[in-house]
């Protein structure tokens, strides 16, 4: 197949495809839609130009519609139970001794794969730690780093409360990775420009779909610094050569249910019209 193919018993020149193509390199051609021969090596592979259709006319050589799952209207949530779930997300420091099934792992990393990215360079690999002694090993190295940084930087590193995590971690309290059963990273090519971003989306994604399936997640923004930063971190983590952390999440079985939306700033928004 070229790019794409249109069934001509199916389209109806809408132009639907034409107008959402982001990088525009499809034109109409008489009445159908068409790829522009010389942009064709443009092609960011998204699939805008198969799911927008609303006849299934255009199958891409990246995928054919029959393998898109149908949406339903507004993803078939309406906005006030949406604006609630997302309010209703926490982050989740206390967590059952059980783990999580894999699959329950899997389920949310395959939900994260859909945030965006850009140019859809999907560009983002994961490791999961399973285990409170695994998991707690990394804290360990986490807490060696935050040492360093004392005692490079005392004044950074007590700004960073590095002295009081350090302490308490000395007397056994793990607030560091909270002894969660797992700790997900998610990692690129460090010379990839547009991974970071993507990286935080992904993860923000994978928080939402933790919870609405019941899973507690918390960001782990000190694991994530050691472990692009601390050498002695970056190698127990053998991550794939010139790979980057560039996100840490907890998971586990949340121990305890909020009950409330704690209130939250306002946005700071200046409107403009001009
Ligand atoms: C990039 C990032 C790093 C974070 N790192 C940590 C962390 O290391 N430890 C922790 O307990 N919480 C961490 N958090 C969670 C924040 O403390 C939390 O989002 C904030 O207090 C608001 O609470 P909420 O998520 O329940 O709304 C992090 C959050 C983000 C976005």
């Amino acid at each position: 197949m070229s790019l794409f193919a249109v069934d001509e018993s199916k389209c109806t020149s809408c132009g639907a495809c034409v107008e959402e193509c982001p990088v525009k390199i499809i034109a109409m051609s008489g009445k159908l839609p068409v790829p522009v021969p010389e942009l064709v090596e443009f092609c960011i592979d998204c699939g805008h130009c198969v799911t927008v259709c609303p006849y299934a006319a255009l199958s891409h050589r990246a995928m054919s519609p029959s393998q898109c799952m149908a949406v339903p209207v507004r993803g078939g949530i309406d906005t006030a139970r949406a604006e609630t779930f997302m309010r209703s997300r926490r982050s989740i420091r206390s967590f059952k001794k059980t783990a999580l099934a894999k699959e329950d792992i899997a389920r949310l990393l395959d939900t994260a794969r859909y945030a965006p990215s850009g140019h859809n360079s999907q560009p983002l690999s994961w490791t999961v730690i399973t285990g409170r002694d695994p998991v707690r090993r990394l804290a360990g190295l986490t807490a060696d780093w935050m040492e360093s940084v004392l005692q490079a930087n005392p004044e950074m590193g007590k700004s960073l409360n590095f002295d009081r995590i350090t302490a308490n971690w000395k007397l056994g309290m793990d607030v560091i990775s909270r002894d969660a059963p797992h700790l997900l990273l998610c990692h690129a090519d460090q010379a990839n420009v547009i991974a970071p971003s993507a990286a935080t989306i992904a993860l923000a994604y994978l928080e939402l779909a933790a919870h609405a399936s019941g899973i507690g997640a918390c960001w782990s923004g000190y694991t994530q610094y050691a472990a692009a930063n601390f050498p002695p971190l970056r190698e127990q983590l053998a991550l794939p050569a010139g790979h980057v952390t560039l996100g840490a999440m907890l998971l586990g079985r949340p121990k305890y249910r909020y009950h409330r939306i704690p209130v939250r700033k306002e946005p700071g928004v200046e409107w403009r019209t001009s």
